[in-house]
């Protein structure tokens, strides 16, 4: 179990100037669980907001879908949140509501090279990373992991010309700078960030 979870600290630790320079063996110890941890919650939370969707969908459609999305999945992201005491959120290099969706300096590093690594041939369900980050307020562990692109997905994040007229309508009322479309199935299509603050530590 622990020598699976080696890989990704190494990773974190060799991307990230900002992560303690040598984790002892208790620190990689906390990193793998806590990394337990937040796969557990970023799954949580993409099959609430899937299902949420999904379920929407099948009874009314994009359009509604569209409100669903826009009113239930920022209320689902900040429910799982709460319930499990870190910031859980969906970020992307492209977002449709940049308020909510914009991935920070240390979410955007890594969106970045999981592009890379997608590019390289990679699967997306293998594409995540964790790290401790000191940060001015706290020390946090952080946690992001990729999100994939389904059929369902593309009705709404797909390309332009391929989106029902209505539903192209509906999101240029809603989100006039709209940069979250042009993906196919299989894309990488954001991710699910998770950043939990750590309590302090004597020096
Ligand atoms: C019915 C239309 C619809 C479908 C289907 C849909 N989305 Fe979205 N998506 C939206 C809307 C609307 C928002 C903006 C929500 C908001 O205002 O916070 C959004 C936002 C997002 C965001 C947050 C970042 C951003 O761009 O604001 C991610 C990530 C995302 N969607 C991924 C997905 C994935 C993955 C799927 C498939 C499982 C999916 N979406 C299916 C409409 C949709």
């Amino acid at each position: 179990m622990r020598s699976r979870l080696r890989p990704l600290i190494f990773v974190a630790v060799s991307l990230h100037a900002t992560v303690v320079a040598a984790p002892l063996a208790t620190d990689a110890e906390n990193v793998a669980e806590l990394t337990a941890e937040a796969r557990v919650v970023a799954a949580e939370l993409h099959q609430q907001i899937a299902g949420e969707l999904t379920r929407e969908y099948a009874i009314s459609g994009n359009l509604r879908s569209i409100v669903v999305c826009k009113y239930t999945a920022p209320e689902l992201t900040s429910a799982v949140s709460r319930q499990h005491g870190a910031q859980v959120r969906r970020v992307t290099l492209r977002a449709r509501n940049p308020a909510l969706g914009t991935a920070d300096s240390w979410e955007q590093g890594h969106l970045l090279a999981f592009e890379r690594r997608r590019a390289a041939g990679e699967e997306i369900a293998t594409l995540e990373a964790a790290a401790v980050v000191d940060e001015p307020a706290a020390r946090y562990f952080r946690y992001i992991k990729a999100i994939e692109a389904d059929r369902l997905c593309v009705n709404c994040h797909g390309p332009e010309l391929s989106l029902s007229a209505a539903t192209r309508k509906r999101l240029a009322d809603e989100y006039p700078h709209d940069r979250a479309i042009g993906y196919r199935a299989g894309d990488m299509l954001g991710a699910i960030s998770y950043k939990k603050a750590l309590p302090e530590t004597s020096p």
